[in-house]
């Protein structure tokens, strides 16, 4: 009986199967009631008392072994087979990483959206630029401070070249070669000779409108800034405006709107004064329009800029300028799902 056993314990160390159907005919010739193993143990009855209890133990030892060479043939077989079997198909998908989109990426969007509804279309210009678009035709004087090395980044001088300090340049270039009616949105990076801090930064980006026309009226000006405001910041957001001066508009005003973090009632934000400045504006002063090519005498025009770096601190109150150009990924991964 022993030997028996000890043969069968051999026969089972060598099996083998290449698909399903050959694993079950094994589990049916030795494990199944009238199988091998079981023919064994009903030859049990007839081992002498003395040798059944070394008899019985080798039946159990090789009913367990030929149980576990039999399933682990039937699970190799399934590791390896090219079905979907042995993957779990409800198990949650690892994520991935998608990147997300950067705040001042999305700010800058929503302006032109906001522009577009309004029929205002894109218009892009040089970030390398000559005096003549940076300064001159907009009406800037010989000594204007902005001429000066200390605020702007000079390329090379007489001719003077150098990297814009405002997207008012779009304006002088659409202008050139464009007549009335022009109405258009400049997005773009800018550049100033400023120290780097959490404040002020050595480049930055802004966002253009010129509208010119027949008839254009600062009406006209003060309600693309309502409609604007309360666009991008939520229809309860009241607007100011406070006579200021750029050379290339006349009248000029700047833009404040009522505080969106305290809602005007006074905050640290804005020092509580209830109202936080958001941009330039003014009407364009003619010398441009002239010096453009377009007759002042015939066509009148608005022209606003703004700051978006300033506008995304407002709408995700993020106060330091450095997080915007630093790819921290811990602070663009806030703007994940972000649209
Ligand atoms: N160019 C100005 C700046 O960089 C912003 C600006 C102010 C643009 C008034 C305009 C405007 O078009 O009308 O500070």
């Amino acid at each position: 009986m022993l030997q028996k056993i000890a043969q069968l314990h051999a026969e089972i160390e060598t099996l083998t199967a290449t698909d399903a159907e050959a694993v079950e005919a094994l589990r049916i010739k030795y494990l199944s009631k009238k199988g091998l193993v079981s023919a064994l143990m009903n030859d049990f009855r007839n081992v002498p008392a003395e040798q059944k209890r070394e008899v019985g133990q080798a039946i159990n030892a090789l009913k367990t072994f030929a149980t576990d060479t039999i399933n682990a043939l039937r699970e190799n077989l399934n590791a390896h087979s090219d079905d979907n079997v042995g993957i779990d198909l409800t198990r949650t998908a690892a994520p991935l990483n998608v990147g997300t989109r950067h705040p001042l990426s999305l700010v800058r969007e929503e302006i032109i959206d906001i522009f577009r509804r309004l029929g205002f279309t894109i218009a892009e210009g040089p970030e390398i630029e000559d005096d003549w678009h940076v300064f001159s035709s907009l009406n800037f004087a010989a000594d204007h401070p902005a001429r000066d090395m200390q605020d702007t980044f000079f390329i090379q001088r007489s001719p003077d070249v150098l990297l814009r300090t405002h997207t008012s340049s779009v304006q002088s270039r659409v202008m050139e070669h464009t007549q009335p009616p022009i109405r258009i949105i400049c997005p773009g990076r800018v550049y100033r000779n400023e120290a780097i801090s959490a404040r002020a930064h050595c480049f930055f980006h802004q966002v253009e409108a010129l509208y010119v026309d027949r008839n254009v009226t600062f009406a006209d000006l003060l309600q693309t800034l309502d409609y604007f405001a309360r666009e991008m910041f939520g229809n309860d957001t009241k607007i100011r405006l406070r006579p200021s001066y750029f050379p290339f508009t006349e009248p000029s005003a700047e833009m404040d709107i009522s505080c969106n973090i305290c809602g005007g009632k006074g905050c640290p934000f804005c020092k509580g004064t209830g109202w936080v400045e958001i941009l330039g504006c003014g009407m364009v002063d003619p010398n441009v329009l002239e010096a453009c090519g377009i007759d002042s005498k015939v066509y009148s025009g608005f022209a606003l800029g703004m700051g978006i770096e300033r506008i995304t601190n407002l709408k995700y109150r993020v106060n330091d300028l450095r997080l915007f150009s630093e790819n921290d990924v811990r602070f663009l991964d806030e703007f994940v799902g972000t649209h």
